[in-house]
């Protein structure tokens, strides 16, 4: 992985000049003109993560995911071919939802041969195609190779499955993941296969909660607790050594020595008794030379955090694992949170334990961050501050982030306008 050379110290902003240094409007987590725009602007035109292949372990294996910021319901499943396809989740028949179990709003998942609406009994194969129509001769000149399901963009990158709601996506998935990203293929994600789930459905717009992940100027102080009382001081101004950005995607490298060689007064008594804690677990898999990380080369690499524009996080760390988060806007000023971590398989009760412990940690130190939300929406909402937010060297990801949404959107105001 190409090395980038750290720029001055305290100049990360400066060095990407086009970001400028001034301090930033919050309007677009506040407006509901504004989330109308980016629904059309970026979420039906973007690439979207969904989930992962392990996900569509077998043919016929499937999961619905419901995009309310793009009002559609898709339908992601293997076919028999092998072919992971997307397509919407609407019967052509009268347009009722396809695939659902208890509630049409809830997403669900399996394995079938054939998908069967619960309506009127069309049938649909893997591929999407109309394979039965229920009293087909009562029909009026129906074709059935004219009624296959709607499809949807999807294309599988480092086993990310990913959908673009466009009639043509602008770029391929590499061409929109770009030079930055596309190096993280190399990584064992594939190997890493035991997959821990959450979701919340969170009162804020959803680049509120992207912003806390992009920046660690507030870890010493709402994250203190990370550190035992005797850590605390060593965690007070903590700051990552590496940021690099490239189109609208961006990541950030932390360092950290290994948790294990810590002294014991900087550990709290269940990390020392399950070898595991807030950034994995202790016995680092053996995941092999050359991984694709630490593009800045810094000394006692941590872990880096890819964002992929526009609502995608890959956290990678030093002790063997990955985690991912996804942001679903649901209206302009509620989102839902989606966290996935991701381990190699356990292969000891001590393995297992030590997972464990990693994903309550990461659920204790997301819900710190998740519990300062609701308030930051109530002080924007306010806009009792105006248009001036002054944001300091370590929030650069956070100015970069605004302005990639705000380019996107006046890029395609102007398509609309043809100004
Ligand atoms: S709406 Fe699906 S079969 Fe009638
Ligand atoms: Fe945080």
């Amino acid at each position: 992985m190409p090395h980038f050379p750290k720029p001055a110290p305290g100049s990360w902003t400066e060095h990407y000049a086009e970001l400028g240094t001034a301090g930033i409007s919050y309007d677009d987590c506040v407006s509901p003109e504004f989330y109308s725009a980016e629904q059309e602007a970026i979420f039906r035109r973007a690439w979207l993560n969904v989930g992962r292949v392990e996900d569509l372990a077998r043919t016929g294996s499937y999961f619905t995911k419901e995009l309310e910021v793009a009002r559609t319901s898709i339908i992601v499943v293997r076919d028999r071919e092998g072919r992971v396809r997307a397509f919407h989740n609407v019967c052509r028949h009268r347009g009722n939802k396809l695939v659902w179990n208890d509630f049409p709003r809830e997403e669900t998942s399996g394995t079938c041969r054939q998908f069967t609406c619960k309506y009127h009994a069309w049938r649909y194969d893997l591929d999407g195609s109309l394979a039965f129509v229920q009293q087909e001769d009562e029909f009026f000149d129906l074709d059935k190779a004219d009624y296959g399901l709607m499809p949807v963009h999807c294309e599988v990158w480092a086993g990310f499955v990913f959908v673009n709601l466009a009639e043509e996506p602008e770029q391929s998935l590499r061409d929109y993941l770009g030079p930055m990203i596309t190096p993280l293929e190399g990584y064992p994600f594939e190997r890493m296969t035991d997959q821990y789930v959450f979701s919340a459905n969170v009162d804020c717009n959803w680049k509120v909660f992207l912003d806390a992940f992009q920046e660690y100027y507030h870890v010493p102080v709402l994250h203190s607790q990370e550190a035992t009382p005797a850590a605390r001081p060593k965690i007070k101004g903590f700051e990552a050594p590496h940021y690099q950005i490239d189109g609208p995607h961006r990541m950030v490298t932390t360092n950290g020595a290994p948790r294990r060689t810590w002294p014991a007064e900087f550990q709290y008594p269940i990390e020392i008794a399950t070898r595991s804690g807030l950034f994995g677990p202790w016995n680092e898999p053996e995941l092999g030379p050359d991984l694709p990380v630490n593009p800045g080369g810094v000394d006692k690499w941590g872990m880096d955090n890819y964002q992929i524009f526009p609502n995608t996080e890959i956290l990678m760390w030093a002790s063997g694992w990955y985690l991912t988060y996804t942001y679903w806007p649901t209206s302009h000023n509620t989102h839902r949170f989606e966290g996935r971590l991701y381990f190699p398989p356990a292969r000891t009760a001590s393995d297992r334990a030590a997972q464990e412990c990693a994903v309550v940690m990461f659920k204790e130190f997301a819900l710190q961050d998740a519990g300062t939300l609701t308030g930051t929406q109530q002080g924007l909402e306010a806009r009792a501050v105006g248009h001036n937010f002054p944001l300091n060297d370590q929030e650069i990801l956070v100015r970069h982030f605004h302005k990639a949404v705000a380019d996107r959107v006046a890029d395609y105001e102007r398509t609309k306008t043809g100004v």
